[in-house]
């Protein structure tokens, strides 16, 4: 097999130069990439950059070496078509189907998954005209990544920030790997989804400087919202005191301590389709916090620690969704009787799924790769094999797409 075929459209906004990075983590990652600019994107990043990073000619125009690649063939034989930045304008034409240059009629001849990134001023992003264009390509199957909040050119900051090149390179990563087609008839099966992640471990305060907290790295969490935005779904995710970049098109809402994540999963979870509970949420919380710092007295015990019971936000999203259709799932670290107790588990929590994997000091946490049984609570039992994160995060989507309730018309 070949590598697999990449175009890489740019078009002008200034976020283009973050297009190089993008490119070159593509092509280090084995794929073959025929990079196609806008002639305005050349006034940010030249023709020069692009075809010594890619090794290939960077052409603009329809016209241009005819011989070599008509210009069909480059969106006919592509296995993914990614535009980053994609400004409005660039959405407007794609939705409309105009194609007055190469990477226009690159869009409309390829039939393989695309993929834009955005990037624009926050008003342009937010006016109806590119709203209703981004809704347009994603009913069509495109995934379109919500653009960052941050810094955008000059001194304006909001909305409409490239997410950075390295996580839109993890979405290109998934959509490839899924191939999923793109086009007229089938898109990616979470669009038009809102799912709600919780990740990550909460913390519960003590004192000013210590916290009962555990060992989850969050990483299990954000393998489920790449592959959630790779599938085209809108993705908040709860995150609990971790150390991870955003993953891109992702809406991130940070949270410390158990009481904080449940209200941020209770207001995300109004409407949404699914919530999967990844977080490890502590069970107690310390019954009293202390303003000042303990002390410790020469001489003196410590005093013991009172805690009082955490409310089971999993348990709570379960009972809460009458008649909504919402699937929710939780998550369960065993160290003993890892089937048995997870099947009383799914049972206790009244959640549609229960993935559970055993822990243990050299097991789960902090590490890449993760081992699992998906229950069902119709009865259902899929064991995904020790593998990447992302491998278990699609098998969960499967099993949740599977469950969720057919949209209205
Ligand atoms: N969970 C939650 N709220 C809590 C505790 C846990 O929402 N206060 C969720 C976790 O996000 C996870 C699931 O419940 O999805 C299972 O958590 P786990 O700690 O394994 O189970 P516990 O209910 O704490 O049971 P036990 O202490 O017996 O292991």
């Amino acid at each position: 097999m070949g590598k697999p075929k990449v175009v890489l459209g740019v078009s002008g906004g200034i976020a283009a130069y973050k297009a190089c990075e993008l490119l070159r983590r593509l092509t280090e990652s084995g794929h073959e990439v025929r990079v196609v600019p806008t002639a305005a994107s050349l006034n940010f990043v030249g023709e020069a950059t692009w075809s010594a990073l890619s090794g290939n000619p960077a052409s603009t125009a329809v016209w241009e070496s005819v011989h070599e690649v008509p210009h069909v063939r480059i969106g006919q034989s592509a296995d993914l078509v990614v535009v980053a930045p994609a400004t409005a304008d660039m959405l407007a034409k794609a939705a409309h189907g105009l194609a007055d240059d190469l990477l226009t009629n690159t869009l409309l001849t390829a039939r393989c998954p695309v993929v834009f990134a955005p990037a624009m001023h926050t008003e342009m992003w937010e006016h109806p005209a590119t709203q209703e264009n981004v809704a347009t390509l994603r009913r069509r199957g495109a995934v379109v990544i919500e653009p960052a909040v941050g810094r955008l050119t000059g001194k304006d900051t909001g909305k409409g920030r490239l997410p950075d090149p390295e996580e839109i390179f993890e979405v290109c990563r998934h959509v490839l790997r899924r191939g999923a087609p793109s086009g007229a008839t089938a898109g990616p099966d979470l669009a038009g989804r809102h799912v709600v992640v919780s990740a990550g471990g909460t913390r519960e305060p003590l004192d000013p400087v210590r916290f009962l907290g555990n060992r989850s790295s969050g990483k299990q969490g954000y393998a489920l919202a790449r592959t959630a935005v790779a599938r085209g779904a809108r993705v908040t995710l709860v995150a609990a005191n971790t150390a991870l970049a955003d993953p891109a098109g992702v809406d991130v809402v940070r949270v410390g301590t158990a009481l904080q994540l449940r209200e941020a999963v209770r207001e995300a979870a109004a409407g949404a389709d699914a919530v999967v509970m990844a977080a490890a949420v502590a069970d107690f919380r310390p019954a009293e916090y202390a303003s000042g710092k303990i002390k410790k007295k020469d001489g003196e015990e410590p005093a013991p620690v009172a805690l009082v019971r955490n409310p089971d936000v999993l348990a709570e999203i379960s009972a809460s969704r009458a008649g909504e259709g919402r699937i929710v799932v939780g998550f369960a670290a065993e160290t003993d009787d890892v089937l048995a107790n997870g099947r009383a588990k799914l049972r206790r929590k009244g959640c549609d799924l229960l993935v559970v994997n055993e822990v243990g000091e050299a097991k789960t946490f902090g590490s890449e790769e993760n081992e699992a049984v998906v229950l069902g609570s119709d009865g259902t039992e899929t064991h995904v094999p020790h593998g990447p994160k992302e491998v278990l995060a699609d098998v969960i989507w499967d099993q949740v797409v599977a469950r969720l309730p057919a949209r209205r018309a």
